[in-house]
Protein backbone atom coordinates (compact mmCIF):
# COMPACT_ATOMS: atom_id res chain seq x y z
CA UNK A 1 0.00 0.00 0.00
CA UNK A 2 1.36 3.40 -0.89
CA UNK A 3 0.04 6.58 1.13
CA UNK A 4 -1.52 9.43 -1.92
CA UNK A 5 -0.31 12.83 -1.49
CA UNK A 6 -3.56 14.43 -2.22
CA UNK A 7 -6.72 13.19 -3.34
CA UNK A 8 -5.98 13.95 -6.75
CA UNK A 9 -3.28 11.00 -7.06
CA UNK A 10 -5.88 8.79 -6.71
CA UNK A 11 -8.15 9.45 -10.34
CA UNK A 12 -7.18 6.88 -12.82
CA UNK A 13 -5.94 2.78 -12.19
CA UNK A 14 -9.04 1.99 -11.94
CA UNK A 15 -10.41 -1.57 -12.11
CA UNK A 16 -10.95 -4.18 -14.53
CA UNK A 17 -13.37 -6.57 -14.31
CA UNK A 18 -14.46 -9.73 -16.08
CA UNK A 19 -18.62 -9.84 -16.47
CA UNK A 20 -17.77 -12.29 -19.58
CA UNK A 21 -21.30 -14.23 -17.71
CA UNK A 22 -23.41 -11.42 -19.90
CA UNK A 23 -21.30 -12.47 -23.42
CA UNK A 24 -23.92 -13.94 -25.61
CA UNK A 25 -20.78 -15.85 -26.72
CA UNK A 26 -19.04 -18.03 -25.02
CA UNK A 27 -16.06 -17.42 -27.16
CA UNK A 28 -16.35 -13.08 -26.43
CA UNK A 29 -14.63 -12.12 -23.03
CA UNK A 30 -16.70 -8.77 -21.64
CA UNK A 31 -13.90 -6.94 -19.24
CA UNK A 32 -15.56 -3.28 -17.85
CA UNK A 33 -13.55 -0.66 -16.60
CA UNK A 34 -14.97 0.82 -13.63
CA UNK A 35 -14.68 4.96 -13.91
CA UNK A 36 -17.05 5.68 -11.16
CA UNK A 37 -14.78 4.41 -8.24
CA UNK A 38 -12.99 7.69 -9.24
CA UNK A 39 -12.69 10.48 -6.32
CA UNK A 40 -15.46 12.75 -8.03
CA UNK A 41 -17.42 9.82 -9.25
CA UNK A 42 -16.15 9.77 -12.81
CA UNK A 43 -14.75 9.05 -15.31
CA UNK A 44 -14.65 13.02 -16.06
CA UNK A 45 -12.39 13.42 -13.20
CA UNK A 46 -9.52 12.38 -15.48
CA UNK A 47 -10.54 15.22 -17.98
CA UNK A 48 -10.89 18.04 -14.91
CA UNK A 49 -7.51 17.16 -13.78
CA UNK A 50 -6.27 17.54 -17.13
CA UNK A 51 -7.64 20.23 -18.53
CA UNK A 52 -6.76 22.26 -15.33
CA UNK A 53 -2.77 21.12 -15.14
CA UNK A 54 -2.73 22.13 -19.02
CA UNK A 55 -4.04 25.12 -18.43
CA UNK A 56 -1.47 26.13 -15.39
CA UNK A 57 1.42 24.60 -17.58
CA UNK A 58 0.64 27.01 -20.14
CA UNK A 59 -0.15 29.82 -18.20
CA UNK A 60 -4.10 30.39 -18.98
CA UNK A 61 -4.69 29.64 -14.91
CA UNK A 62 -3.02 31.39 -12.06
CA UNK A 63 -3.87 31.05 -8.48
CA UNK A 64 -7.07 32.33 -7.88
CA UNK A 65 -8.66 31.69 -11.09
CA UNK A 66 -12.41 31.45 -11.87
CA UNK A 67 -13.33 28.99 -14.03
CA UNK A 68 -16.27 28.73 -15.69
CA UNK A 69 -17.81 25.37 -17.10
CA UNK A 70 -21.78 24.66 -18.69
CA UNK A 71 -22.32 20.85 -17.79
CA UNK A 72 -25.16 19.78 -16.18
CA UNK A 73 -23.03 16.29 -16.50
CA UNK A 74 -19.44 14.71 -14.90
CA UNK A 75 -17.01 17.10 -16.38
CA UNK A 76 -18.70 19.95 -13.93
CA UNK A 77 -18.15 17.56 -11.29
CA UNK A 78 -15.01 16.86 -11.85
CA UNK A 79 -13.96 20.28 -12.38
CA UNK A 80 -15.64 21.26 -9.26
CA UNK A 81 -13.48 18.75 -7.03
CA UNK A 82 -10.37 19.60 -8.83
CA UNK A 83 -10.95 23.23 -8.50
CA UNK A 84 -11.97 23.01 -5.01
CA UNK A 85 -8.90 21.39 -4.36
CA UNK A 86 -6.56 23.64 -5.97
CA UNK A 87 -8.25 26.98 -4.89
CA UNK A 88 -9.98 27.85 -8.02
CA UNK A 89 -13.30 29.35 -8.35
CA UNK A 90 -15.80 27.83 -10.54
CA UNK A 91 -18.66 28.66 -12.35
CA UNK A 92 -21.07 25.91 -13.66
CA UNK A 93 -23.68 26.93 -16.30
CA UNK A 94 -27.01 24.62 -15.44
CA UNK A 95 -30.08 24.00 -17.12
CA UNK A 96 -33.01 24.66 -14.71
CA UNK A 97 -33.97 21.24 -14.96
CA UNK A 98 -31.27 19.07 -14.42
CA UNK A 99 -31.65 16.37 -12.01
CA UNK A 100 -31.40 17.25 -7.74
CA UNK A 101 -27.94 14.53 -7.61
CA UNK A 102 -26.39 16.89 -10.25
CA UNK A 103 -27.38 20.37 -8.47
CA UNK A 104 -26.42 18.88 -5.22
CA UNK A 105 -22.98 17.35 -6.14
CA UNK A 106 -21.96 20.44 -7.79
CA UNK A 107 -22.88 22.30 -4.22
CA UNK A 108 -21.16 19.78 -2.32
CA UNK A 109 -18.01 21.03 -4.06
CA UNK A 110 -18.38 24.71 -3.88
CA UNK A 111 -19.49 25.12 -7.39
CA UNK A 112 -21.50 28.86 -7.99
CA UNK A 113 -24.11 27.69 -10.23
CA UNK A 114 -25.39 30.08 -12.62
CA UNK A 115 -28.86 28.80 -14.53
CA UNK A 116 -29.86 28.39 -17.89
CA UNK A 117 -33.33 28.33 -19.92
CA UNK A 118 -34.34 24.54 -18.85
CA UNK A 119 -36.35 24.61 -22.30
CA UNK A 120 -32.92 25.49 -24.24
CA UNK A 121 -31.19 21.87 -22.39
CA UNK A 122 -27.57 21.85 -22.57
CA UNK A 123 -26.68 23.50 -25.90
CA UNK A 124 -28.23 26.42 -24.20
CA UNK A 125 -26.00 25.96 -21.23
CA UNK A 126 -22.97 26.34 -23.70
CA UNK A 127 -24.52 29.03 -25.64
CA UNK A 128 -24.42 31.26 -21.94
CA UNK A 129 -21.09 30.05 -20.85
CA UNK A 130 -19.98 31.38 -24.34
CA UNK A 131 -21.53 34.56 -23.48
CA UNK A 132 -20.30 34.83 -20.39
CA UNK A 133 -16.98 33.95 -21.17
CA UNK A 134 -16.60 36.45 -23.55
CA UNK A 135 -18.14 39.07 -21.13
CA UNK A 136 -15.69 38.43 -18.49
CA UNK A 137 -12.52 37.80 -20.43
CA UNK A 138 -11.09 37.02 -16.90
CA UNK A 139 -13.00 33.99 -16.49
CA UNK A 140 -11.45 31.19 -18.34
CA UNK A 141 -13.71 28.63 -20.26
CA UNK A 142 -11.37 25.17 -21.39
CA UNK A 143 -14.11 23.68 -22.90
CA UNK A 144 -14.10 20.28 -22.93
CA UNK A 145 -15.75 19.51 -26.53
CA UNK A 146 -12.44 21.78 -28.05
CA UNK A 147 -9.42 20.78 -25.92
CA UNK A 148 -7.10 18.40 -26.69
CA UNK A 149 -6.03 18.31 -23.07
CA UNK A 150 -9.49 15.90 -22.94
CA UNK A 151 -8.38 13.12 -25.58
CA UNK A 152 -4.52 13.23 -24.08
CA UNK A 153 -6.07 12.13 -20.71
CA UNK A 154 -7.24 9.19 -22.21
CA UNK A 155 -4.24 8.46 -24.89
CA UNK A 156 -1.79 8.65 -21.61
CA UNK A 157 -3.51 7.22 -18.90
CA UNK A 158 -7.14 5.20 -19.49
CA UNK A 159 -5.35 3.76 -23.05
CA UNK A 160 -2.26 2.52 -21.18
CA UNK A 161 -4.02 1.27 -18.04
CA UNK A 162 -6.15 -1.07 -20.74
CA UNK A 163 -3.37 -2.36 -22.36
CA UNK A 164 -1.30 -3.37 -19.09
CA UNK A 165 -4.47 -5.19 -17.65
CA UNK A 166 -5.58 -6.73 -20.98
CA UNK A 167 -3.21 -6.87 -24.01
CA UNK A 168 -5.66 -9.44 -25.44
CA UNK A 169 -8.18 -6.70 -26.24
CA UNK A 170 -9.25 -7.20 -29.54
CA UNK A 171 -12.38 -4.56 -29.15
CA UNK A 172 -13.02 -1.56 -27.76
CA UNK A 173 -16.04 -0.02 -27.48
CA UNK A 174 -17.14 3.50 -25.42
CA UNK A 175 -20.24 5.58 -25.53
CA UNK A 176 -19.17 9.20 -27.97
CA UNK A 177 -20.01 12.27 -26.12
CA UNK A 178 -17.39 14.61 -26.87
CA UNK A 179 -15.12 11.74 -27.98
CA UNK A 180 -12.78 11.93 -25.58
CA UNK A 181 -12.66 8.66 -24.28
CA UNK A 182 -12.74 6.72 -28.19
CA UNK A 183 -10.07 9.21 -29.72
CA UNK A 184 -7.38 8.80 -26.36
CA UNK A 185 -8.00 5.06 -26.19
CA UNK A 186 -8.45 4.17 -29.42
CA UNK A 187 -5.91 6.21 -30.78
CA UNK A 188 -2.97 4.55 -28.06
CA UNK A 189 -4.82 0.87 -28.17
CA UNK A 190 -4.37 0.74 -32.34
CA UNK A 191 -0.97 1.97 -31.88
CA UNK A 192 0.03 -0.88 -29.67
CA UNK A 193 -2.12 -3.55 -32.20
CA UNK A 194 -3.51 -1.97 -35.18
CA UNK A 195 -5.91 -4.93 -34.94
CA UNK A 196 -7.75 -3.78 -32.28
CA UNK A 197 -10.89 -2.65 -33.56
CA UNK A 198 -12.54 0.70 -32.02
CA UNK A 199 -16.55 1.08 -31.72
CA UNK A 200 -18.22 3.89 -30.95
CA UNK A 201 -22.12 4.16 -28.87
CA UNK A 202 -24.45 6.33 -30.02
CA UNK A 203 -27.64 7.42 -29.38
CA UNK A 204 -30.49 7.10 -32.30
CA UNK A 205 -30.98 10.59 -33.48
CA UNK A 206 -33.03 13.21 -31.33
CA UNK A 207 -32.78 10.75 -28.33
CA UNK A 208 -30.66 11.38 -25.16
CA UNK A 209 -29.00 8.43 -23.68
CA UNK A 210 -26.69 9.57 -20.52
CA UNK A 211 -24.30 11.66 -21.60
CA UNK A 212 -23.81 10.45 -24.80
CA UNK A 213 -24.58 12.31 -28.38
CA UNK A 214 -24.90 11.28 -31.55
CA UNK A 215 -22.91 13.00 -34.22
CA UNK A 216 -25.55 13.08 -37.12
CA UNK A 217 -27.36 15.65 -34.63
CA UNK A 218 -25.46 18.34 -36.32
CA UNK A 219 -22.50 19.04 -33.76
CA UNK A 220 -19.53 17.36 -33.95
CA UNK A 221 -16.49 18.10 -31.52
CA UNK A 222 -14.09 20.22 -32.52
CA UNK A 223 -11.50 17.06 -30.88
CA UNK A 224 -13.20 14.77 -33.45
CA UNK A 225 -12.31 16.58 -35.95
CA UNK A 226 -8.85 17.63 -34.82
CA UNK A 227 -7.73 13.93 -33.96
CA UNK A 228 -9.30 12.39 -37.40
CA UNK A 229 -11.72 10.78 -35.21
CA UNK A 230 -13.48 9.61 -38.80
CA UNK A 231 -10.57 7.31 -39.60
CA UNK A 232 -10.12 6.12 -36.06
CA UNK A 233 -13.68 4.88 -35.52
CA UNK A 234 -14.44 1.59 -37.18
CA UNK A 235 -17.70 1.13 -36.39
CA UNK A 236 -20.94 3.16 -34.96
CA UNK A 237 -23.79 1.72 -33.79
CA UNK A 238 -27.23 2.96 -32.05
CA UNK A 239 -28.46 2.28 -28.72
CA UNK A 240 -31.33 3.49 -27.49
CA UNK A 241 -32.07 5.05 -24.28
CA UNK A 242 -34.23 1.69 -23.40
CA UNK A 243 -32.14 -1.03 -24.42
CA UNK A 244 -29.47 1.30 -22.29
CA UNK A 245 -31.58 1.13 -18.99
CA UNK A 246 -32.46 -2.41 -19.24
CA UNK A 247 -28.55 -2.90 -19.78
CA UNK A 248 -27.86 -1.36 -17.04
CA UNK A 249 -30.21 -3.19 -14.64
CA UNK A 250 -28.30 -6.61 -16.47
CA UNK A 251 -25.38 -5.28 -14.95
CA UNK A 252 -26.58 -5.48 -11.16
CA UNK A 253 -26.77 -8.96 -11.68
CA UNK A 254 -22.62 -9.39 -11.53
CA UNK A 255 -22.95 -6.93 -8.80
CA UNK A 256 -22.08 -3.65 -10.86
CA UNK A 257 -24.18 -0.67 -10.26
CA UNK A 258 -23.54 1.73 -12.68
CA UNK A 259 -24.64 4.78 -14.69
CA UNK A 260 -26.81 4.21 -17.84
CA UNK A 261 -24.40 4.96 -20.29
CA UNK A 262 -22.59 2.09 -19.15
CA UNK A 263 -25.58 0.12 -20.19
CA UNK A 264 -25.37 1.32 -23.86
CA UNK A 265 -21.73 0.58 -23.72
CA UNK A 266 -22.73 -2.85 -23.14
CA UNK A 267 -25.44 -3.19 -25.72
CA UNK A 268 -22.61 -2.31 -27.62
CA UNK A 269 -20.99 -4.88 -26.44
CA UNK A 270 -23.05 -7.73 -26.58
CA UNK A 271 -23.64 -6.64 -29.91
CA UNK A 272 -20.09 -7.33 -31.20
CA UNK A 273 -19.82 -10.57 -29.20
CA UNK A 274 -22.90 -11.39 -31.79
CA UNK A 275 -21.15 -10.24 -34.47
CA UNK A 276 -17.60 -12.16 -34.09
CA UNK A 277 -16.22 -15.68 -33.72
CA UNK A 278 -14.06 -15.01 -30.68
CA UNK A 279 -12.41 -12.06 -29.17
CA UNK A 280 -12.38 -9.60 -25.76
CA UNK A 281 -14.36 -7.14 -25.55
CA UNK A 282 -13.49 -4.02 -23.56
CA UNK A 283 -16.00 -1.31 -22.87
CA UNK A 284 -15.60 1.71 -20.27
CA UNK A 285 -18.37 2.51 -17.58
CA UNK A 286 -17.89 6.54 -17.00
CA UNK A 287 -19.63 6.30 -13.71
CA UNK A 288 -21.59 4.69 -11.01
CA UNK A 289 -25.19 4.12 -10.67
CA UNK A 290 -25.58 6.99 -7.39
CA UNK A 291 -26.68 9.79 -9.47
CA UNK A 292 -29.81 8.33 -11.23
CA UNK A 293 -31.49 7.05 -8.30
CA UNK A 294 -33.87 9.52 -8.60
CA UNK A 295 -34.56 7.98 -12.41
CA UNK A 296 -36.05 4.43 -11.12
CA UNK A 297 -34.03 3.29 -13.89
CA UNK A 298 -33.76 0.00 -11.59
CA UNK A 299 -37.01 -0.34 -9.78
CA UNK A 300 -39.49 1.54 -12.00
CA UNK A 301 -41.34 0.69 -15.43
CA UNK A 302 -38.60 0.71 -18.23
CA UNK A 303 -41.36 3.19 -20.54
CA UNK A 304 -42.27 5.39 -17.77
CA UNK A 305 -38.61 5.96 -16.73
CA UNK A 306 -37.77 6.52 -20.83
CA UNK A 307 -40.37 9.05 -20.39
CA UNK A 308 -39.69 10.47 -17.22
CA UNK A 309 -36.19 11.12 -18.64
CA UNK A 310 -37.55 13.73 -21.70
CA UNK A 311 -38.50 16.05 -18.96
CA UNK A 312 -36.06 16.25 -16.53
CA UNK A 313 -32.40 15.88 -17.39
CA UNK A 314 -30.89 13.33 -15.65
CA UNK A 315 -27.88 13.06 -17.71
C1 LIG B 1 -21.93 9.46 -18.10
C2 LIG B 1 -21.14 9.68 -19.34
N1 LIG B 1 -20.94 8.67 -20.17
C3 LIG B 1 -20.21 8.81 -21.29
C4 LIG B 1 -19.69 10.02 -21.67
C5 LIG B 1 -18.91 10.12 -22.94
O1 LIG B 1 -17.52 10.24 -22.79
P1 LIG B 1 -16.66 11.19 -23.74
O2 LIG B 1 -17.05 12.60 -23.44
O3 LIG B 1 -15.23 10.91 -23.40
O4 LIG B 1 -16.99 10.84 -25.16
C6 LIG B 1 -19.93 11.10 -20.86
C7 LIG B 1 -19.46 12.40 -21.30
O5 LIG B 1 -19.94 13.45 -21.04
C8 LIG B 1 -20.66 10.94 -19.65
O6 LIG B 1 -20.88 11.97 -18.80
Amino acid sequence: MTVAKNILETIGNTPLVDISSLSPNPQVKILIKLEGVNPGGSIKDRIALSLIEDAERTGRITPGATLIEPSSGNTGIGMALVCRVRGYTLKVVLPQNVSIERRQLLEVWGAQIIESPGSEGSNGAVRMAQRLAAENPDWVFLYQYGNDANPRAHYEHTGPEIWRDAPEVTHFVAGLGTSGTLLGVGKYLKEKNPAVQVWAVEPPTGEMVDGLRNLDDGYIPPIFLQNGGEELLDRKTIVGPKDSLAWTRRLIDVGVFAGISTGAALAGAVKAAQLIESGTVVIVSPDGGWKYLSTGAWTDDLDEVVERAKRIIYF
